[in-house]
């Protein structure tokens, strides 16, 4: 993804997900969203783009707050 040559930033969000791909797009159809589905905006889900509760984790070791996208009926 980063040329040698070319200085590695400090700090990558995203350090599993599709690291094979330019860019990390997700697309749900809303008819498979059924009632309601949680996505992950920690980037640490092994479901991802869906929220596995990883987030909780990556909390408790970092101190972080994050959690996932609610979406509901
Ligand atoms: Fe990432 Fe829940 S696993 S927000």
């Amino acid at each position: 993804l980063f040329p040698q040559k070319q200085k590695r930033p400090k700090h990558i969000v995203n350090k599993k997900v599709k690291k094979e791909e330019p860019k990390v797009v997700d697309t749900v159809q809303i008819e498979d969203i059924g009632d309601k589905k949680a996505f992950c905006r920690c980037w640490k889900s092994k479901n991802f783009p869906y929220c596995d509760g990883s987030h909780n984790k990556h909390n408790e070791e970092q101190g972080d707050n994050v959690g996932p996208l609610k979406i509901v009926k």
